[in-house]
């Protein structure tokens, strides 16, 4: 009876550690870090309005716009693995074409994104 009481403990430690090691491993975007990797891979088509240097770029400035519709995991998603919407002129490239950026990048660049695109409410 003991043993089993304490072996539940150990079954219940274990459990709470891995869920916390299933915690997120990349810490919250910095924006100031963002800034560079904007500038330096989505600029071009972006803009740095961000409302969009060619046709067919979304304006993130727009209260319609992809900032203000969709959520983080989202835009993460389509930044790192490119999207396409319905009826669009041009596809947004798996990570801006860039393939050295790095997942924590992604998170920078979307949180200076949101920073200073994302329209006031
Ligand atoms: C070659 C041009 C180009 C580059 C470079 C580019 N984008 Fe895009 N991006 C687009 C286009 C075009 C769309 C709209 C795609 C559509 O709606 O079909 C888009 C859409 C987006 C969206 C909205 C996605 C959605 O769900 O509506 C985000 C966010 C975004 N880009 C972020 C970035 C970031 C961050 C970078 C730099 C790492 C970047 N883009 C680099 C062309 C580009």
């Amino acid at each position: 009876m003991t043993k089993n009481l304490s072996q539940k403990i150990t079954i219940g430690a274990t459990l709470a550690a891995s869920l916390l090691m299933a915690a997120p491993a990349v810490a919250a975007g910095d924006a100031k870090k963002g800034a560079e990797v904007y500038e330096g891979t989505c600029i071009a088509c972006h803009g740095g309005s961000g409302k969009g240097e060619i046709e067919g770029v979304p304006d993130f400035t727009s209260t319609k716009g992809p900032l203000a519709m969709k959520a983080d995991d989202v835009l993460l998603d389509h930044i790192t693995n490119g999207y396409e919407s319905p009826n669009s002129m041009l596809a947004m490239p798996e990570l801006g074409g860039n393939e050295d950026l790095t997942e924590q990048d992604v998170e920078d660049v979307l949180a200076y994104l949101r920073a200073t695109f994302e329209p006031k409410k």
